[in-house]
């Protein structure tokens, strides 16, 4: 097929979703604020930083931006303790930064999403400290109950912070007794809020219209399947009280948290253009994911089964079918991700070997120490994973920092360790600020432009070895990772962001195979090189690939005649 036949092929398949479905086959690009770009070289990253690169994310091709929480906050948690939802955290700038910052990401054609944060507020909201000095109005948002045992002395069920510990502590009366007991399901730092209490839920409604009226084209949503409780707070028993793996146990996942995003369905539809929402949802299945993908609740969630996917073809595989069967039932589209600010980045993941079966961070954790990590293995894999993502049906995240190859920094010294995993697990498990490095943007040395003024330390240390892999070392290598994530990138737009439904193809074992519309997208998970179908190859993920070998470890997007 010739070049011109090509591109004919890509222009019919342009039949995407129209301007107003523009999430569902969207690519997204997170940005965690506090470690993207430094503007007053406080070794924070900020609003500033983040508007002198919007040309870098416009030109990399993505369509929209997602901002981790910017709120005021004691940063306890990253942001995601938040002492005031309707203003900027001064370390990160203003109200009206804020503001030019979309307006300009707008002027660019990016859109903006936010991250809003209603399971808990921040132990210094304004609620909780009034709740705290005895005011029943204040106290009746969050979640306060008596202790069990004698004295009242024993937690008033047996559930555990998702941080390590009880997910309850006790306050001390106004009067200097010993009180209740309040609910956090992360830090004590974050008090859950009471969302059987309509004030919450007024409140939060009031929150999304404040930054809708901004022009912010819709939320990411943090524990989206925590907002509601089972009645009466039951123990939990022997279930597992993780984030993921939560089957049935009372914290999560209730369906009472349905009627909440149906009220916020309505409120983002009653904007022009409708505003969306994106949920972080860790259930026990797609199929109860899919709940949440209703006509009338939240228009997208992440299928976070994928992120937990080893680098092996049958794992994807069964991963991929099962979400598209859930996601078809509903009729929803299907949100991937590799990485986020939450998990190990998978090039770090992909180093090492792959079990064949879902894996979360704390078994990556587990293995640091007795496996060593061949981060070229890692990135060569990280190379054919983003293509086949990019060929899947739905939309696509991308986390700050991949589209560099960035692998997990996995040495940060203990005492300048941040995460409240780290904290609260006394020091047994690393948390997540491996992920979560500012990043390398130019330069031989830290801080890697990620501040202007050589002489700022960044708020976590960055790696030596950075120096070949900021964003101007990449940008004039042909073979770098940010130059293939711009070609997959313009490919994608090209040829996979129309509705065309992904179609198995058949392939040997430990590879995929798959069609859509006229393009296949091939990928090698096993041990040793297959063949490729002859045909027009619009892009690889590795080196030298001849036409009709597909090597391991590589993916190829092929127009087959
Ligand atoms: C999920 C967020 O992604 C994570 O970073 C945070 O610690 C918890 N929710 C609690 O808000």
């Amino acid at each position: 097929m010739s070049a011109r036949d090509v591109s004919s092929v890509g222009e019919r398949l342009q039949r995407g979703p129209g301007p107003e479905d523009w999430w569902k086959t969207a690519v997204v690009y997170q940005v965690y604020i506090r470690s993207f770009a430094d503007s007053d070289d406080d070794g924070v990253g900020d609003i500033g930083g983040l508007r002198t690169r919007l040309p870098y994310l416009a030109e990399l091709g993505v369509d929209a931006v997602w901002i981790n929480p910017w709120f005021p906050s004691p940063m306890y948690d990253g942001g995601y303790d938040v002492a005031e939802y309707r203003d900027i955290e001064p370390a990160f700038g203003t109200l009206t930064a804020a503001e030019d910052l979309i307006r300009e990401a707008h002027d660019l054609g990016l859109k903006i999403l936010l991250d809003i944060v209603p399971n808990h507020t921040s132990s210094e909201h304004r609620w909780f400290q009034a709740a705290l000095r005895g005011d029943a109005a204040a106290r009746a948002r969050y979640i306060f109950r008596p202790g069990r045992g004698d004295n009242a002395e024993l937690p008033p069920n047996d559930w555990s912070s998702n941080f390590g510990g009880p997910a309850w502590t006790r306050v001390t009366a106004p009067d200097g007794s010993a009180g209740e007991w309040y609910l956090h399901l992360f830090a004590p730092e974050q008090p859950d809020l009471d969302w059987t209490n309509p004030e919450v839920g007024d409140e939060f409604e009031d929150i999304l219209r404040f930054w809708f009226d901004r022009d912010v084209d819709g939320f990411r949503i943090d524990v989206a399947h925590g907002l509601s409780k089972a009645d009466g707070l039951p123990d939990a028993g022997p279930r597992d009280g993780s984030l993921a793996g939560n089957a049935f146990h009372p914290a999560w996942d209730q369906d009472e948290v349905h009627e909440i995003y149906r009220r916020w369905r309505k409120v983002a539809d009653s904007y022009d253009p409708p505003r969306v929402f994106v949920a972080e949802a860790w259930v026990s299945s797609s199929e109860r994911l899919a709940q949440y993908l209703r006509a009338d609740e939240l228009h997208a969630a992440f299928q976070f089964d994928f992120l937990r996917a080893p680098f092996r073809a049958d794992v994807m595989r069964q991963v991929i079918e099962d979400v598209t069967a859930a996601a078809a039932v509903v009729g929803a589209a299907s949100t991937w991700v590799l990485s986020n600010h939450d998990i190990v980045r998978h090039v770090t993941r992909y180093a090492r070997s792959q079990p064949a079966r879902l894996v979360d961070s704390d078994w990556e954790h587990a293995r640091w120490g007795s496996e060593s990590a061949d981060l070229t293995l890692g990135r060569k894999r990280a190379r054919a994973a983003i293509m086949l993502t990019l060929s899947l049906p739905g939309g696509a995240y991308l986390y700050q920092g991949e589209e560099l190859g960035l692998a997990e920094v996995e040495d940060i010294p203990s005492e300048l360790r941040q995460d409240p995993t780290w904290i609260q697990s006394g020091h047994t498990d690393p948390g997540r600020d491996g992920c979560r490095v500012p990043l390398p943007w130019s330069g031989e040395s830290p801080p890697f432009g990620f501040s202007a003024d050589d002489a700022s330390v960044p708020w976590l240390p960055q790696p030596a070895e950075w120096a070949t892999l900021t964003a101007a070392a990449e940008e004039h290598d042909s073979e770098s990772m940010l130059n293939l994530y711009r070609r997959a990138l313009s490919l994608r737009r090209k040829y996979f962001t129309g509705l065309d439904p992904l179609t198995w193809l058949e392939s040997s074992a430990g590879t995929l195979a798959l069609r859509r519309g006229d393009v296949q997208c091939w990928v090698n998970t096993g041990p040793s090189d297959v063949p490729l179908p002859q045909g027009q190859i619009l892009l690889t993920s590795g080196f030298g690939v001849d036409s009709g070998v597909l090597p391991v470890d590589t993916a190829v997007w092929v127009v087959v005649s």
